[in-house]
């Protein structure tokens, strides 16, 4: 993610730790004993080309305060910004202008930023609870009783695209061709992308740009009651996005709609099959199902890493660091940090500080679809678990080949009965 991959898989080879748990693929099923590993080192640990953060305290005092900047070009932090960077110029190596909003700074962040949230306000999330559940529930009419099916493919991976989809204006039937360029694309997040990933992910990227680039140009004729069409015509106090700022902010969107949100679904499925006692008690009482879906960002976080980058010399948590070092935050890691969350190593739908976690970061670029993401997945898992009663797994599930990415590609489930 815009750190030397090479380097990074030689130092994880050679056994240490920050590179191992930034870049090895044998800690893709569980970073967590890693983390803890890196938390008792201290809050704050350094390697010769990077400094790293599973300290909960630690990683708050960064995102929060203003002393790190989202680095422009990074991927990680950047969750798609590595995307975006090449979706603009596919080869550009350096700093787009203007790179999305996961790595500006202010005051230009803090304008984007106010143009958007002024469109994608809470109650305009709220407002689409019925259409989310009429989704949710079309996804479902079309599973076949008793027969394993893939869990991520069938429900969790198309419900998000179809509700960014419709809430940007963009068709729906571009599904499987939005979910493929996804998937290619996704592989840029990582550190150490082979030539083959990366022209696949290249060549992903210039399809979606230049689709992208056509659609707002049709919006600017034919608006619609759509964000997109709304980001394209609104104007406030004479400010209104640039075209280079619209593509950006709506691939970005579109992009974190249906990246993370299918992770957060499939993760909570599993967590919720393994712990029948728990998921018994949800469906006793579903107004449960908020602090659930906390519970599953907390303890499998979707996005388990971000990065920043010291803006000046600086003390953190009494350790000096250099202008420019970048600071790997654990995102996950904290969120397992003992010092915050009692046995963090423990499943909990009923855990009572559950919502500190940091799984939608935190500070300046705190997840503008956090809202969105929270009732999305409450949503699906009530309308899952309501119409299948005996929902059990049929196979092994397949985590995805991202490290920055939490969640699974494959989640084989049988439904036993249909309500
Ligand atoms: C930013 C996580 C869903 C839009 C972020 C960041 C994280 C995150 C960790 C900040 C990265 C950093 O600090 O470097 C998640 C998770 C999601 C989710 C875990 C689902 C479970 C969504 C959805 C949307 C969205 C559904 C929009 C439709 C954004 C945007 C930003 C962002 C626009 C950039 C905000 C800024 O930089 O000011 N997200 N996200 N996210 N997310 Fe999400």
């Amino acid at each position: 993610y815009g750190l030397p991959g090479m380097a990074i898989r030689v130092a994880a080879r050679r056994g240490d730790l920050i590179a191992r748990i930034t870049a090895d693929e044998a800690l893709r099923e569980n970073p967590f004993d890693a983390y803890d590993e890196l938390r008792a080192r201290g809050p704050v640990v350094s390697n010769r080309l990077l400094s790293a953060t599973a300290s909960h305290r630690t990683a708050s005092e960064i995102l929060r305060g203003d002393k790190f900047v989202a680095s422009a070009g990074g991927g990680a932090t950047g969750l798609l910004d590595r995307v975006l960077t090449a979706a603009v110029d596919p080869r550009a190596l350096g700093p787009v202008d203007p790179p999305s909003l996961l790595v500006v700074q202010p005051p230009q962040h803090t304008r984007i930023r106010k143009l958007v949230s002024r469109t994608f306000t809470p109650r305009a999330v709220n407002r689409l609870t019925g259409r989310m559940r009429e989704v949710a529930d079309d996804l479902l009419d079309r599973i076949p009783e008793g027969e394993p099916f893939d869990l991520v493919e069938a429900f969790a991976a198309p419900l998000p695209v179809m509700v960014i989809a419709e809430i940007l204006g963009v068709p729906t039937t571009m599904r499987d061709q939005f979910l493929r360029w996804g998937n290619e694309a996704a592989a840029t997040l990582d550190p150490g992308l082979g030539w083959r990933a990366f022209w696949r992910a290249d060549s992903a990227l210039r399809g979606l740009n230049s689709w992208f680039e056509g659609h707002l140009a049709h919006l600017r004729h034919a608006p619609g009651e759509d964000l997109l069409s709304k980001l394209v015509h609104d104007v406030e106090n004479g400010d209104r996005l640039s075209d280079t700022e619209l593509r950006a902010t709506g691939l970005l969107l579109l992009g974190a709609g249906f990246e993370t949100t299918v992770n957060l679904i499939g993760n909570a499925v599993r967590l919720l099959l393994d712990h029948p006692g728990q998921l018994a008690a949800l469906r006793a009482d579903p107004s449960g199902w908020a602090n659930a879906v906390e519970e599953v960002l907390r303890y499998d976080s979707p996005v388990q890493v971000t990065l920043r980058v010291a803006s000046q010399d600086l003390q953190l948590a009494g350790l000096p660091l250099p202008e420019g070092r970048p600071v790997v935050t654990m995102l996950g890691g904290a969120n397992r940090d003992p010092e915050v969350f009692a046995e963090p190593h423990t499943f909990d739908v009923t855990r009572p500080n559950a919502r500190e976690h940091l799984a939608f970061s935190a500070g300046i670029h705190y997840c503008l679809g956090a809202q969105l993401a929270r009732l999305e997945a409450s949503i699906a898992l009530q309308a899952l678990f309501e119409r299948f009663d005996g929902l059990a797994l049929a196979g092994s599930p397949t985590r995805r080949g991202t490290r920055v990415l939490r969640g699974y590609t494959e989640l084989p489930v049988r439904a036993t009965t249909k309500s």
